[in-house]
């Protein structure tokens, strides 16, 4: 399958090169609908972004914190102060360094109890953000894990093939092995959708994803997201080689 890809020579030109592409989207966001919804990714690759927008004046400054909403696209089920969270990832690398209102922080309530009525109630959450507008993120982050994982949807999951449900408790192969994650059913109706891909270990995946010639089937999963605007891949040029 063809990438609409951008190569940049490394992660930090990559993580500007994102928060360049999200500001016009941002400013666009708030003057139509007086808000900017963003879904995160975890994992290592996107750090770099966060604390980028957190500690650059330029960024920091020209983003309308009371209009901006952050959401996690996936997390895994731990206690926000565990060093697996996505949650205390953002915390620490953005959330903390900016005047963002705390109402406007929407984490996985992962103190939920079981996992499946934590996917339950950060659904409700989305159905009332989004009321009778489209469910659609301004912008969502992904990434992609070595074997084609995107958020914590992985190779096989019947996740993948959920059509109504926009979160789901899910088992993985992965540590931790309890997660929640937003389904294609959500991932599919993002405005803007904007791939994170950094590091020579990930050369193979995208290779693979490339080859891949069906995308709507593909076993990689990262592939079987297709917004009605296409992805956007950001490689730095490790992963892109
Ligand atoms: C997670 C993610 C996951 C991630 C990929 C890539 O919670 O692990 O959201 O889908 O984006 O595994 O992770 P890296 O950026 O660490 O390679």
């Amino acid at each position: 399958m063809k990438l609409d890809a951008r190569v940049l020579p490394d992660l930090v030109s990559l993580s500007r090169a994102v928060l360049e592409d999200t500001f016009p989207i941002m400013k666009e966001a708030v003057a139509k609908r007086g808000r900017f919804s963003i879904a995160l990714c975890g994992g290592h690759t996107p750090e770099k972004m966060y604390s980028l927008w957190a500690q650059t004046d330029q960024y920091r400054d020209k983003t309308p914190w009371d209009r901006v909403h952050l959401f996690w696209s996936d997390e895994r089920y731990v206690p926000s102060d565990s060093p697996l969270s996505n949650y205390r990832m953002v915390r620490e690398t953005l959330i903390a360094h900016v005047p963002i209102p705390p109402e406007n922080v929407h984490p996985l309530p992962t103190t939920v109890s079981p996992p499946e009525e934590c996917a339950r109630a950060y659904e409700t959450e989305l159905r009332k953000f989004f009321g009778s507008e489209s469910p659609a993120f301004d912008v969502q982050l992904l990434g992609i894990g070595p074997e084609g994982h995107t958020a914590s949807l992985f190779p096989d999951s019947p996740a993948l093939d959920e059509k109504s449900r926009w979160v789901l408790a899910v088992r993985v192969p992965a540590e931790p092995p309890q997660r929640i994650t937003f389904t294609p059913a959500i991932l599919n109706n993002g405005r803007n959708t904007f791939f994170l891909v950094a590091g020579e270990n990930k050369r193979s995946i995208l290779s693979a994803v490339r080859a891949e010639s069906d995308a709507q089937t593909s076993q990689y999963p990262a592939a079987r997201i297709h917004p009605p605007k296409e992805p956007v891949w950001f490689l730095d040029e490790a992963a892109a080689r």
